[in-house]
């Protein structure tokens, strides 16, 4: 009988010890271990160890000269979606494993299953360790049409066994629903521990490796958004993808954390619908509501989101406070900011916001952390404040320092391009140099100071 062994894991970063510790000694995390019985020596330490399993006639083990290094064209497979190519830097490279985090009831399976049933000509096979075939199928009709007639589906939580459907089915590209469901025999806790995840996802790697096969991999997300499991889940795999959004509104965001085949700057955009996910090629357009312009306390910021350009609405509400202490709230925008930019407001431009109410609302369910977009979130305070509309044939594009200058940002040139493309007549930015603007029918304006750009404003 195989000899039970029982270790301690620390639950943030994988970290093993023999013994509990209060404090892991690798991620500074308190209270993290946690005991879990291991009863064989788990294969992914003889990965760690590297050599014993290549052994040293292996052509892999020679070292080459970089000149020497044949490059082989690697063909990347097209998922037929435009939004999770953009993400994944142009396809699925074949032998990767991507890792789609995200919230529960987010979308990721709704997602993966859109795409495995669209592509063409591909075997596939979906492993879902939580939902039945029956569930799968019923999904699956929402999602409306198939193109992918070569689509195997089970529904399996045994790592063993999903070798074995593996073998049977040969699939060319291999969807795991999710690793916290996934169990091997090898490692004796309970499906979801780190010693599982660790395991399964080690093994899971090296048959995307050894066959070439593309790997989506679903992993559940933590209560502070981390991916649930060790952080070495986030280190073995080659990406790792973001889907992120409100579950009350319907934009989502697909964001790649980690990228070894292309850029982290990526988003793709979906909006959910009844029929499944639809991708948003030009969301500008979709989240500028065009019935409430002209109103005050509306103001149209430029910001970037990785490195797509969007124009989002801002919109505040100044109320007197009816009770002694004033509130402030803000949705989709660090409401540290903006006691910040109020604070600016009162002191460099002397309105008298402190016994008023300020609310703010970021429209589309989206959160924003561009500063870009400071400029536009004053102006849709003083617009409120004032009741006077901002003209809604302007945007605006700006960080503001503490002393009430607004400073600097980057691609300006791209924000100026995508609000010329929506038909915005001005643009208000900081004060720029070397920026081309021949060619432009928008009229840009620029300002130093918060006044100025309060002066173009409400003049
Ligand atoms: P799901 O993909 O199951 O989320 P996850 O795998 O990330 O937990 O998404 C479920 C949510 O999506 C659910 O709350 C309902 C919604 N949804 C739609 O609005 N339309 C659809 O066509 C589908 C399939 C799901
Ligand atoms: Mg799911």
């Amino acid at each position: 009988m195989a000899k039970l062994k029982s270790v301690f894991f620390c639950q943030n970063c994988g970290n093993e010890s023999s013994k509990w510790l209060g404090k892991c000694p690798a991620c500074g995390e308190w209270n993290t271990f946690v005991e879990e019985v291991v009863n064989k020596a788990p294969a992914s330490s003889s990965i760690k160890k590297g050599v014993s399993i290549v052994s040293a006639s292996d052509e892999r083990t020679r070292p080459v000269l970089i000149e020497n290094i044949e490059v082989t064209q690697e063909v990347r497979f097209d998922t037929r979606c435009a939004e999770f190519n953009r993400v994944l830097g142009g396809g699925l490279v074949p032998g990767s494993m991507v890792l789609i985090g995200g919230e529960p009831g987010i979308g990721k399976s709704t997602l993966v299953l859109q795409v495995v049933l669209n592509i063409e000509g591909k075997k596939t096979l979906y492993v879902s360790g939580e939902e039945s075939l029956n569930q799968l199928k019923m999904r699956a009709e929402r999602l409306g049409t198939y193109a992918n007639k070569q689509c195997y589906f089970v529904s399996d939580n045994s790592l063993e066994r999903i070798f074995t459907h593996i073998k049977n089915v040969q699939p060319e590209l291999l969807i795991i629903d999710s690793i916290q469901t996934i169990e091997t025999e090898l490692v004796e806790s309970a499906a979801g521990s780190v010693s599982q995840v660790r395991e399964c996802a080690a093994q899971i790697l090296r048959y995307a490796k050894e066959c070439n096969t593309p790997v989506l991999m679903i992993g559940h997300i933590t209560k502070d958004g981390t991916i649930a499991g060790p952080k070495i889940l986030e280190h073995i795999v080659d990406t790792v993808i973001q889907f992120e959004g409100d579950q009350h509104y319907m934009y989502r965001i697909l964001r790649a954390i980690k990228n070894r085949f292309g850029s982290t700057s990526e988003i793709g955009i979906f909006e959910m619908q009844h029929s499944g996910l639809r991708e948003v090629s030009n969301p500008s357009e979709m989240l500028l509501s065009h019935n409430n312009l002209g109103l005050s306390g509306t103001a149209i910021g430029a910001m970037i989101e990785g490195i797509r350009p969007l124009l989002i609405e801002v919109q505040a509400l100044v109320s007197t406070a009816a009770y002694g202490t004033p509130q402030r709230s803000a949705t989709g925008f660090d409401a540290r900011r903006l006691n910040m930019l109020l604070a600016v407001l009162e002191k460099r431009v002397g309105f008298k916001l402190s016994q008023k109410d300020v609310f703010l609302n970021i429209a589309g369910g989206l959160k924003v952390s561009d500063p870009a977009l400071d400029l536009a979130v004053i102006s849709a305070i003083l617009s409120s404040n004032m009741d006077i509309a901002v003209d809604p044939s302007v945007c605006l594009a700006g960080e503001i320092g503490l002393s009430g200058e607004i400073r600097p940002i980057n691609r300006i040139e791209q924000r100026i391009l995508e609000a010329e493309k929506l038909g915005f007549k001005k643009i208000v930015i900081p004060k720029f140099k070397n920026i081309d603007l021949t060619g432009r029918q928008i009229q840009v304006l620029t300002a130093e100071k918060v006044e100025d750009a309060f002066k173009i404003l409400f003049a």
